[in-house]
């Protein structure tokens, strides 16, 4: 290891454009791309703009692509999140039209489309689990209808993978997955998406619905019941703080798992870098390892046309 020309041999951990996941904002109420002031670097796309958005990151590489809906309208119980002329159902319509072979993964989730921004049905005060169930159902089928590959439940309901394969099934999408949000922590580190996202809570906190961080093994137990209701990919969420959790999930269930390399920790490094206090592309560069190295398989990346662009520029 003495000699440069022999570490690359020796490498045990790499990442490829392959296993990354390239976050996309689709906005209902623009028609420009607009920066999101806590994600510098960032932007909301309009729906007339996704599949070019889409388009330049395959040029560079990317291949799979998660879309966040900022709807132009929205509601107690989220009816615009499975609307046919959705925003998302649009903007896969748009992407697979012309890109066909792109991985369309869609965000399965109320929060950004009800009044008060949580993830479920909300009577009293009180989110109401059972009840969110079909509604998630319906969204997962119209994105399916619109053309999506994976569809990716993040609303933390107990119950959500099964309703969703089921909804699936008995409309003809046996072929669409399921990566399911399986352990994803109420964390602070997601300040930065509620303000891209609009996808802020009115009243409370989501603590009732997404773990808490101090735990680790309720993540396994979270994983095991998702696996159980027919989720295809499994995943973490935040990635950094929890790489214990991807590594402790990896070894147990040896199936397909995502990481979320998040808003909060997005915005972390940007911050540090505009300020000259780190150097991007090394940080990222060893971030993305790291999380790899933990065991994902799949990583939910801010920073993924950046990387492939210094993987084709040969910079890294
Ligand atoms: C919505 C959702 C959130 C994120 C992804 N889907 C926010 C939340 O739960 O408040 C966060 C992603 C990020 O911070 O990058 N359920």
């Amino acid at each position: 290891m003495r000699k440069d020309h022999l570490r690359p041999l020796f490498r045990e951990t790499k990442v490829d454009l392959d296993d990354l996941i390239m976050p996309v904002f689709v906005d209902e109420n623009i028609t420009k791309p607009k920066e999101i002031l806590s994600m510098p670097g960032y932007y909301r796309i309009p729906v007339e703009g996704v599949a070019d958005e889409v388009g330049r990151a395959m040029e560079l590489g990317l291949k799979a692509f998660i879309l966040f809906g900022i709807p132009s309208y929205k509601d107690e119980i989220g009816t615009s999140a499975y609307i046919e002329n959705g925003v998302i159902q649009k903007a896969v319509r748009a992407i697979k039209k012309d890109y066909p072979d792109a991985v369309v993964i869609t965000d399965v989730c109320l929060c950004e489309y009800t009044t008060h921004g949580h993830c479920g049905v909300v009577r009293n005060g009180k989110i109401l689990n059972d009840e969110t169930l079909p509604i998630l159902g319906k969204i997962a089928v119209s994105h399916a209808k619109a053309g999506a590959d994976i569809v990716a439940p993040s609303g933390m309901m107990d119950g959500m993978v099964k309703a969703i394969r089921e909804a699936l099934d008995s409309s003809g999408f046996e072929d669409v997955a399921i990566m399911s949000y399986s352990a994803k922590y109420a964390s602070s580190f997601y300040g930065p998406f509620r303000e891209a996202a609009e996808s802020g809570f009115k009243f409370g906190d989501r603590r009732s619905y997404q773990m808490d961080f101090h735990n680790g093994d309720e993540a396994l137990r979270e994983v095991e019941l998702d696996l159980k209701e027919g989720a295809d990919v499994v995943m973490v969420k935040p990635a950094l703080a929890y790489l214990d959790v991807v590594r402790r999930i990896k070894e147990r269930f040896r199936v397909p798992t995502a990481a979320y390399n998040v808003s909060g920790e997005y915005s972390m490094v940007k911050a540090a870098c505009i300020n000259g206090w780190l150097e991007e592309r090394s940080v990222v560069y060893e971030i993305l390892v790291s999380i790899k190295r933990a065991g994902a398989d799949l990583i939910i990346t801010y920073h993924a046309k950046d990387f492939a662009k210094w993987v084709n520029e040969g910079s890294l």
